[in-house]
């Protein structure tokens, strides 16, 4: 018999009550308190509710893969090497793979000893190896702010102290870098890694300069310092030239055709492909990725050789390049879309990020509107909340990431006008209840944006969860119903 499934009344596993934990209280790691709930997952969850725009997700588009070559390519792969397919595999890697890596790389303007690329489930599993083979309780990393939600809960399973740094319009700031890491060695401090996303960043939508990115390898490489570049998003690019990896700055400054030495390069199928096939990889120098291959060994032995052959036939085919280039011009419309309807529905009461690449756009609302609340009245239209991509689970209260690439543009269109409109009565709402006006709490915005969880009196562990999102009553469930139906005619 089954066992029964433990299900909340809308359909999200039900979390343990407080006497059920209590139990398992004293059994648990140190390292588990610093095991948020990733805003990801819970928004997973919600997303799968047919009736809900999900402008939430980190999706791309998967509908857009020919089924008739999916078909194709895992029939052959059947044909050609059941035995391999299904047997374990290295832990760094098949070779077959590891070369379309290199290719890929390549298309990223970058080149790579194949004897220095892992293959890893997913771009996630590198972060989490990274973290494995360097952070020590109390470590610091420095990241973003914003940065990507998904990292946050890994950062605090290893209990690590991430110092974020509020990027702009040119990605991280490198002064600010170097004046924070200044105060950190006065301290006596000295971070394990710098994790940055040069490119169409999740979630702020900005890309670093070249001059920043130049200048944050000099710095590396003056304070000797590990970066990991995280790039999933550098060949979805809808305008401007591309712009060279961290990885292939610091390999020239070492010079003679040499491989990089600081930097630790994140690359991933999820985007350019496919999330379901769970590969992406990490590059990086031999003594790190020495540990990062142990670190898998207890992880998960090898990633799916399945998969692995599927990616190398797929390659062969040959289309892969085509392929990109049609997501692009699929997801450039969107974001135009998305542009589109911001003007119309946000104008004049947030201002939001205009990127030329990636996934996403970034948000942030005048008027002292938390968008964390604000998910409870955007008639069943899911975003992320700004707190998800901050360590402090405090900072970007007024901020919002919005996914244009896996959405139809007319879902784009309506998600964003029902949020809109959200947005008005909440800003309203806020303005009777503390008396001040949309500009003055604008201003509180800006000041927000930066804080850190210093002065806020609760500890980062315990804010960092804060982004649980609001359940609905049952009006709330009325209204979504009839949200679901408006979008079915
Ligand atoms: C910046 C960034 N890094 C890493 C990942 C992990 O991707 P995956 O594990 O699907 O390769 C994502 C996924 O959205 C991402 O946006």
């Amino acid at each position: 018999m089954d066992r029964p499934t433990n299900r909340a009344g809308d359909g999200r596993r039900a979390r343990p009550a407080a006497h059920e934990l209590a139990r398992y209280e004293a059994l648990f790691a140190a390292r588990t308190r610093g095991m948020k709930s990733s805003a990801m997952r819970e928004m997973m969850a919600l997303t799968e509710r047919p009736e809900v725009i999900s402008l939430a997700g980190g999706l791309p588009d998967t509908t857009t893969f020919p089924p008739e070559l999916y078909a194709k390519l895992m029939s052959q792969v059947a044909a050609d090497s059941t035995a391999r397919a299904l047997q374990y595999g290295p832990t760094e890697g098949m070779a077959v793979t590891v070369q379309c890596i290199v290719e890929v790389m390549e298309e990223e303007g970058t080149v790579v000893d194949p004897a220095e690329v892992i293959v890893t489930t997913g771009g996630q599993q590198v972060i989490d190896l990274v973290c494995k083979a360097l952070i020590d309780p109390g470590d610091v990393i420095v990241a973003e702010a914003p940065t990507y939600p998904g990292a946050i809960p890994t950062f605090g399973a290893y209990q690590a102290d991430v110092v974020q740094i509020e990027v702009d319009g040119d990605g991280m700031p490198i002064d600010e870098l170097e004046s924070t890491l200044d105060r950190l060695a006065a301290e006596g401090r000295r971070p394990k890694f710098i994790y940055t996303i040069p490119n169409f960043q999740n979630p702020g939508g900005v890309t670093m300069s070249l001059a920043r990115r130049h200048r944050l390898v000099e710095v590396a490489r003056e304070r000797e310092l590990l970066v990991l570049e995280d790039n999933p998003y550098g060949l979805l690019r809808y305008e401007g030239e591309p712009l060279p990896t961290l990885y292939s700055l610091d390999a020239a400054a070492v010079g003679r055709g040499g491989a990089s030495d600081l930097v630790i390069y994140l690359g991933t199928f999820s985007k350019i492909l496919s999330p379901g096939l769970r590969l992406g990889w990490a590059v990086a120098p031999r003594p790190v990725l020495e540990k990062l291959n142990l670190g898998k060994q207890g992880a998960d032995l090898c990633s799916s050789p399945v998969t692995q052959l599927f990616v190398a036939a797929y390659f062969k085919e040959g289309g892969w390049r085509e392929y990109i280039e049609r997501l692009r011009a699929l997801y450039s419309r969107r974001r135009d879309v998305m542009l589109e309807a911001l003007e119309q529905h946000f104008g004049g009461k947030a201002a939001w990020t205009k990127p030329h690449g990636g996934l996403f756009i970034w948000a942030t609302l005048d008027g002292g509107v938390d968008t964390t609340d604000l998910l409870a009245h955007s008639e069943g239209v899911a975003f992320v909340p700004g707190r998800a991509a901050y360590m402090d689970g405090r900072s970007g209260a007024s901020s919002m990431r919005l996914n244009f690439a896996g959405v139809p543009d007319d879902d784009i269109r309506e998600g964003v006008r029902r949020i809109g409109r959200a947005m008005g009565g909440q800003a309203g709402l806020f303005g009777v209840l503390t008396g001040s006006s949309p500009g003055a709490a604008a201003g509180e915005r800006g000041g927000d944006a930066g804080a850190g969880a210093a002065g806020s009196g609760e500890s980062p562990s315990e804010l960092a969860d804060v982004v649980e999102l609001p359940r609905r009553g049952k009006q709330g469930s009325a209204d979504r119903r009839s949200a679901g139906k408006r979008r079915d005619r």
